[in-house]
Parts: C-alpha cells; structure tokens; sequence
C-alpha cells in the first residue's frame, strides 16, 4: 500500500509536506525547548481523534490533558474516548508503553490514526553518560525500530519527538539519539523559535521532497 498523508491542520505546514504527515513512517520532529513541538503532537492528536479514530499517545511530559484542553475545547471528553493516553516515568515504562501501543495498532482492533511518543529522548537524555547508558541506548532503538515496523504494518503515521544539544565547536542545535534515529525517521523536521510567538519549522529530510521550510504562529489554542 502506498503512503498516505495525515493533513496537520496547519496549511504552511501541510504544504511543506506535501499534504501532511505519511504514514507507514516515522517522523521525527527535534527542536530546543518551548519550539512547539508538544503542541504540534497535541493538534495532530486532536484532529485524528475529532474523526473518531484512535491516538495512541506516550506522553513523557505529564503534561498531554491539560493542555489537550486548550486545544480540543469543549471538545475534550469526546476527545479523551478516543485517546489511549499513557505516561511513563522513566525510560524502561517508556519502552513497554511504546511496545503496549505497538501490539495494540497492529493488532487492528480499534480503528487507530496516529501513534506520538512526546518526548522520545527526555528519559534517554537522562542516562547519557551514565553506567546504564549503553542499556538506555538499547532501550531506545529496540522502541524506535519497533515504531517504524509498526507504522508500517498498520499503515500509520508516528509522530516521535526529539531533545537537542548545543554544539557548542559548531554552535548548532544538534538531534539527540544520534545516527540510528535519523536514519530510521522517514521524515524529519526541525523546530526553531523565532522572536515572539513566531516558530520555524525546517523540512531536514524527506525521501521525495526538497528541503525547505514554514512559519507558523503559537496561539492560546494551538498554532496557526
Ligand atoms: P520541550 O518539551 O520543553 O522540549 O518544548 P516543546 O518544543 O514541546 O514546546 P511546547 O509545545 O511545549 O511549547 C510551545 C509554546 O507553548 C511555548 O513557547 C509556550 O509559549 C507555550 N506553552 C508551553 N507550556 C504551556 C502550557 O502549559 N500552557 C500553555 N497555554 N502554553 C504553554
Ligand atoms: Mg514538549
């Protein structure tokens, strides 16, 4: 089956990518903190769910209802039956929740539009340099490729959120998670933050469309 595209309800957005996320693929959205990535994951949730099809959300942050409010409205309740929401507290929860919404997307019991996993590195972050690193690294690909076979056998978009650090030789914002992820994102994207409410969304990597990139807007109920 050939890729769809899952519109992000942003149009700048959506031109950027030719209509939408793909599914089949993962994509992979890296930017500094406050850049938009939560909120993008959160609208794109929001507009699978208005359509009556499932999101299976890994949200890190603990941060996803709240906020999903500002976005859904009075929409919310109806828009809460449709979300498979968990929140794991370290980076082990994180792999079994990703496997957990894995089993159940493949397993095409309820008709699912939209797997996120928002953060995807917090917790990898954390053990960096740490003697658990080599583990938390083993953690992280085992979800990642994991992800990207099952966005492929349910025929779904992912939306995977990544952290960045400074480099401070280059004086970049570089995508942790290193080569493995960027290779195995379909899709990249990174976020920037411009003065004010402004945030720039960068196409870093796309198998069939040019690089290039789009403003949009952070407003009280999401962005524009
Ligand atoms: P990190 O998760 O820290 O890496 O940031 P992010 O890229 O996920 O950014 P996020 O989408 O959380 O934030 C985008 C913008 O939303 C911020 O610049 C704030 O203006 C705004 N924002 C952040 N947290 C909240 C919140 O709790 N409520 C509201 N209304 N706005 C928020
Ligand atoms: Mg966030």
């Amino acid at each position: 089956m050939a890729p769809d595209r899952l519109p992000t309800g942003i149009a700048a957005v959506d031109r950027l990518l030719g209509g939408g996320l793909e599914t089949d693929s993962l994509t992979e959205i890296y930017g500094e903190g406050g850049s938009g990535k939560t909120l993008f994951c959160l609208q794109v949730a929001y507009r699978v769910a208005r359509e009556n099809r499932w999101v299976f959300y890994v949200d890190t942050e603990g941060v996803s209802v709240d906020r999903l409010r500002a976005v859904a409205g009075a929409d919310l309740d109806r828009i809460l039956k449709r979300f498979l929401l968990s929140t794991p507290k370290d980076l082990d929860e994180e792999g079994r929740a990703v496997a957990t919404a894995d089993a159940l997307a493949r397993e095409g019991k309820r008709p699912v539009g939209l797997i996120v996993v928002d953060s995807g590195t917090a917790y990898y972050r954390l053990s960096l340099s740490g003697d658990d690193e080599d583990d938390a690294r083993r953690t992280l690909v085992v979800a990642v490729a994991d992800l990207v076979a099952t966005a492929l056998e349910a025929h779904l978009p992912v939306l995977f959120t990544n952290q960045v650090w400074r480099s401070v030789r280059e004086g970049t914002l570089e995508p942790l998670g290193g080569s493995f992820l960027n290779h195995a994102a379909k899709t990249i994207l990174r976020f920037d933050r411009l003065p004010g409410d402004r945030r720039r969304v960068v196409l870093v990597k796309h198998r069939s469309l040019p690089e290039g990139s789009a403003e949009f807007r952070i407003t009280p109920t999401g962005l524009d």
